[in-house]
């Protein structure tokens, strides 16, 4: 996967997703929010890219939207394109795309209790999808059902299928609507905060699910997540997402190795680590992102930025390659950390104690 190619690809190398200037904008009664704002990337069969951000930078709006699913009464109308194997499901007549949905394209939600119908056994859950798009018999539908929940690991499959989703763990009812997403073979799946109600060893074992069933099937997969603990190791690629923009585009190990974007620096800061459990969080990224409708002029990020200058505050960056050797990655930001533009930036706010947006940086008194 290209993240920022210059044109098209076409032929054989075609990204099974394209996703051009895309934006959802809400009408609102205090004004205009721009949820998703000029969002842009590729995705190649049998990879998966990342989606990270925090609460309100539109992820989940974006999920919705590349499905074509987002069905509000306030959205304005969408901008950009979604191209699926080259077709725009923008533009896809309602018919067309019902065929598409729960077939070739499918989706997992963060809570399954919402996803999955309360009042009804895990086997009809599961089979419903495959009467709606296969022509299948009752016993190849039940049978495809059982090989389907052995696939996700639930144990003792036949009894399962008789359950109601409160009769499993939080954990089996995500692996079964994994297997609901998975029973027609999609080719692409999107996975909106998967994991995000789990505890943490369930959250791996569902992560390592899907990961195996994106290679198995050479399925494109989108992962979307608040942590960048998430995708690390399990994406190709990632997209670092501020205020509805995607702000830095890389592969997944070279964001890790060297992030170009400072709020994705401050991302990884605060990751825990062994030497740095979550209950010890050394830097917190300070203040948070700006409401929708008082997003600053210039770098939306600027006002918690630690190497913001003043052409920050007045333009506002666009994706660009961090440096000329780093063409295959963007990155929204005039002084990219880990370059000398970026070094001097922060030298510079660090002597002056404070950035250009007026964030405070000396360094608090130890008592
Ligand atoms: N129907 C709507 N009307 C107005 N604003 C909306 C609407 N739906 C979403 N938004 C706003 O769009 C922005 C993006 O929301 P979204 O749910 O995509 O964020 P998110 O990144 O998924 O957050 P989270 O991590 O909390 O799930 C938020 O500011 C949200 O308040
Ligand atoms: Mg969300």
């Amino acid at each position: 996967m290209s993240t920022i190619p210059p044109t098209a690809p076409t032929g054989q190398d075609a990204p099974l997703l394209s996703v051009r200037d895309l934006a959802v904008r809400f009408d609102t009664p205090g004004g205009t929010v721009a949820a998703v704002d000029g969002v842009s990337f590729d995705l190649t069969a049998g990879r998966a890219l990342g989606v990270v951000g925090e609460s309100g930078s539109g992820k989940t709006v974006l999920s919705r939207v590349v499905m074509n699913l987002l069905s509000v009464s306030n959205a304005l109308p969408i901008e950009g394109e979604v191209l699926f194997r080259g077709e725009n499901l923008l533009e896809m007549r309602r018919k067309n795309l019902r065929k598409l949905w729960g077939d070739d394209l499918a989706m997992v939600f963060q809570d399954p209790m919402t996803s999955l119908n309360p009042t009804m056994k895990i086997g009809p859950q599961i089979t419903e999808a495959l009467y709606l798009h296969r022509k299948i018999s009752k016993k190849g539908a039940r049978d495809r059902a059982l090989q389907l929940l052995e696939e996700v690991g639930i144990p003792e499959p036949t009894r399962r299928l008789k359950q109601f989703p409160h009769e499993l763990s939080g954990g089996m009812r995500q692996r079964v609507t994994i297997a609901i997403a998975l029973a027609c073979d999609p080719v692409l799946l999107i996975a909106d905060e998967p994991t995000t109600a789990l505890d943490v060893t369930v959250q791996a074992q569902i992560l390592d699910l899907l990961d195996t069933e994106r290679t198995e099937r050479q399925m494109g997969l989108i992962l979307i997540s608040h942590d960048l603990g998430v995708v690390e190791g399990r994406t190709n690629d990632v997209n670092v997402m501020y205020a509805g923009r995607v702000v830095e585009s890389a592969p997944t190990a070279s964001v890790f190795a060297q992030p170009r974007h400072p709020y994705t620096e401050a991302l990884i800061s605060s990751m825990p680590t062994i030497t740095n459990p979550s209950h010890t969080r050394l830097s917190a990224i300070p203040g948070a992102p700006p409401p929708p409708l008082r997003r600053p002029k210039g770098c939306k990020y600027s006002p918690r930025c630690e190497y913001a200058q003043q052409r920050c505050v007045d333009e506002d960056p666009g994706l660009m390659p961090p440096t000329n050797e780093e063409t295959n990655r963007g990155t929204a930001c005039f002084f990219p950390p880990g370059t000398d533009r970026g070094h001097e930036a922060l030298a510079r706010n660090k002597a002056a104690g404070r950035t250009a947006t007026g964030l405070d940086l000396t360094p608090a008194e130890v008592s």
